[in-house]
């Protein structure tokens, strides 16, 4: 332990003890060291401070030297509250022979303000007993650094948090639509449906029970109409949500909708079943990119493939036509790219060099749950 020694610039210190040329060396390093360094003696009064602490505590030399360190600048909180001395290790290794390190303290400038600080303090023979030696730092820029850190990471968890609610709001209202789907389907089945079927069984009674033959041709007629509206709604109820999707997936729901397709269609399909909302997401892509082939594209041929690329379920659609979708100009490929984004998938629009259209759809592909969904209409 180096005994306290006079150090330029202080009326401090007995005599060093040490070597002339060593205790110089001493001297110079403590005045002209970045950190902050002060002496107490063994009563806590301050024995010697060195420029880089009177700078940071703001006071000159001689309004310090003498002053009991804990009553000066180590007296109360930054809440305002007094902060006894019994309670403060500043100063215990002049008592108990300890070295202390705090991070997070302050001290009391001159002005009354606090400054926060990371000090160490140790022992060393003083004048007049056991007195200790603080070396200090002025934390404010490390805090103000940390606190940019942490807010940083907030935000960047706030952000993280907003993307996440918004995936799981917008896949909440995927799912919302598809249930939303079923219900309708359910309900045209169960309810208009069966009424009309019912009106039909009617009608066929009445035709056959008529024998005027203007009664029968009318009865007749109205048998026609309902049975066209009997279609109608089926075709309604399989547009919510086909039962062959259901029952039979995504390749069985893609050969029933491309047979019924005003152009030739060459299909390359998996088998593979996925989660039900996916599956969705899929069929409707491919319904509604047909749609756009057969409205818009002036095509000869179309082509739907579905494929499995490691976790992706792929589905593309594409056509010899003319080229030139674009989903600023309608509703269907945004509502797709929408519908697709809240599953974690993406729309891809290309234009091949050789003309036509080809839309990809890539979705992660999930298993199906263990609960199948009930079809909109049997
Ligand atoms: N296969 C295609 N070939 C040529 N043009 C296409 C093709 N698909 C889409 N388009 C063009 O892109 C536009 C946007 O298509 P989108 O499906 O978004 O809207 P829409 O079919 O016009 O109307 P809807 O909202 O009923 O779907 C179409 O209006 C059409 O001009
Ligand atoms: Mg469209």
């Amino acid at each position: 332990m180096a005994p306290l020694g006079h150090y330029p610039g202080t009326s401090a210190g007995p005599g060093t003890g040490l070597d002339p040329s060593a205790a110089q060396a001493l001297a110079a390093l403590v005045v002209n060291v970045a950190d902050a360094v002060y002496a107490v003696d063994h009563a806590g009064r301050v024995l010697y401070a060195n420029p880089a602490a009177l700078a940071i505590l703001g006071y000159e030399e001689h309004e310090l030297l003498g002053r009991l360190s804990h009553a000066t600048i180590h007296h109360t909180r930054p809440d305002g509250t007094p902060f006894p001395e019994a309670e403060c290790p500043l100063l215990r290794p002049r008592t108990t022979g300890e070295i202390i390190r705090v991070e997070e303290d302050w001290f009391i400038r001159h002005d009354g303000t606090h400054v926060p600080v990371s000090y160490s303090s140790a022992p060393v023979p003083g004048p007049d007993g056991p007195a200790a030696v603080v070396v200090f730092r002025d934390t404010t820029a490390l805090r103000a650094a940390q606190t940019q850190v942490r807010e940083a990471a907030a935000e960047q968890a706030a952000e993280r948090a907003r993307a996440e609610e918004l995936r799981a709001s917008r896949a909440r209202i995927v799912a919302a639509t598809l249930q939303e789907r079923r219900r309708l389907g359910r309900d045209l089945h169960d309810g208009a449906q069966q009424h009309l079927v019912n009106v039909s069984i009617a009608l066929q009674l009445a035709a056959a029970a008529s024998p005027e033959p203007d009664t029968a041709a009318l009865i007749a007629h109205a048998l026609d109409e309902t049975q066209l509206a009997i279609a109608d709604l089926r075709e309604l109820a399989a547009g919510l949500l086909p039962s062959v999707l259901v029952h039979r997936g995504l390749r069985g729901a893609i050969e029933t909708l491309t047979a019924r397709a005003p152009l030739p269609v060459s299909l390359e399909l998996i088998d593979e079943r996925f989660d039900p909302q996916l599956e969705a997401a899929a069929y409707f892509f491919v319904a509604e990119a047909l749609t756009n082939v057969a409205k818009h594209s002036g095509a000869t041929a179309a082509s739907v493939r579905l494929a499995r690329e490691s976790d992706e379920l792929l589905a593309e659609v594409a056509d010899d036509g003319r080229g030139g979708a674009d989903p600023l100009r309608g509703t269907g490929l945004r509502g797709l790219g929408d519908r697709l984004a809240a599953l974690d998938g993406t729309l891809e629009i290309d234009r091949p060099g050789g003309g036509g259209t080809r839309l990809r759809a890539r979705l992660p592909a999930r298993p199906p749950e263990q609960r199948p969904i009930t079809p909109a209409a049997a």
